[in-house]
């Protein structure tokens, strides 16, 4: 059985005062739920991915909590002169347990190819992190009936299939469709089952069936407390990765609290 995984992208927003608030409450929240049971700790593990400045002042606030801590990106050097960028290990040294990486964002802002994802991703499996490596089809994309063609081909070039053979970490796969993202534009119960049935097959063809079915796909892209219930009963989805709903402590509790017991 796999564990329900709620992922919070905070992307690029938050300050400190704000940032800290939103992962105290939270944390108070899941306290409180832990120790009087009323109401239950959602049936999920929560992981927050604030931005770069705010996970050192995050990792003492959550610290105990429960909430785990990730990162939005890495590069895939151990160190060196790369100036502004952030290597894995940095992340695992102040507290991280997770990173996404190949975000659609990543992929068009910054250029980002498959080769490279697979790359950031083999470092931080050698940094002990888990990656969380991020999938998706554009609209024309879908709209030309490329869909699985296109997952497929960015599962075949980002998921770092020999390194994960030999890590002591997982990987997570989120699947995000980029015309849902912040578009208020939800993908249909049917359209996320249909790719994640599709991710799962792929997954097992890449890894063997045991490692694809330890494997969390995660559903992202307008996940909000009103569609988090149908998107999570599906089959294949085993968490969400929630941009916008996860900058407020209600809305991203909710979505949690949906997940299935
Ligand atoms: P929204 O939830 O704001 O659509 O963002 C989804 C996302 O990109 C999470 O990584």
């Amino acid at each position: 059985m796999r564990r329900m995984l709620i992922a919070g992208n905070w992307k690029m927003n938050g300050l400190s005062a704000e940032g800290l608030k939103l992962a105290e409450t939270l944390a108070q929240r899941l306290q409180q739920a832990t120790d009087y049971g009323d109401p239950p700790p959602p049936a999920c593990d929560l992981l927050i991915c604030p931005p770069f400045t705010l996970l050192w002042p995050l990792r003492d606030a959550i610290a105990g909590s429960g909430i785990a801590l990730g990162g939005q990106d890495c590069h895939p050097a151990e160190s060196g002169a790369h100036t502004g960028d952030v290597a894995a290990a940095m992340l695992s040294d102040v507290g991280c347990s997770h990173v996404v990486l190949g975000h659609s964002e990543r992929r068009a802002d910054h250029d980002e190819d498959d080769a490279l994802v697979r790359a950031k991703a083999e470092a931080a499996l050698a940094a002990g992190l888990t990656p969380i490596v991020c999938v998706g089809e554009t609209e024309a994309q879908r709209d030309a009936g490329e869909t699985l063609a296109v997952i497929a081909r960015q599962v075949q070039g980002s998921v770092p299939a020999q390194a994960l053979a030999g890590a002591e970490r997982g990987l997570v796969v989120a699947y995000e469709p980029v015309w849902a993202i912040g578009t208020g534009r939800t993908a249909t119960p049917e359209q996320v089952q249909e790719v994640h049935a599709a991710l799962r097959g792929q997954l097992a063809e890449l890894l063997g069936s045991a490692r694809a079915e330890a494997i969390r796909l995660l559903y992202g892209g307008s996940v909000k407390p009103g569609n988090a219930a149908d998107l999570l009963a599906l089959d294949d989805v085993d968490g969400a990765l929630v941009g916008g709903a996860s900058l407020k402590a209600e809305d991203f509790w909710e979505i949690a609290a949906a997940c299935p017991a």
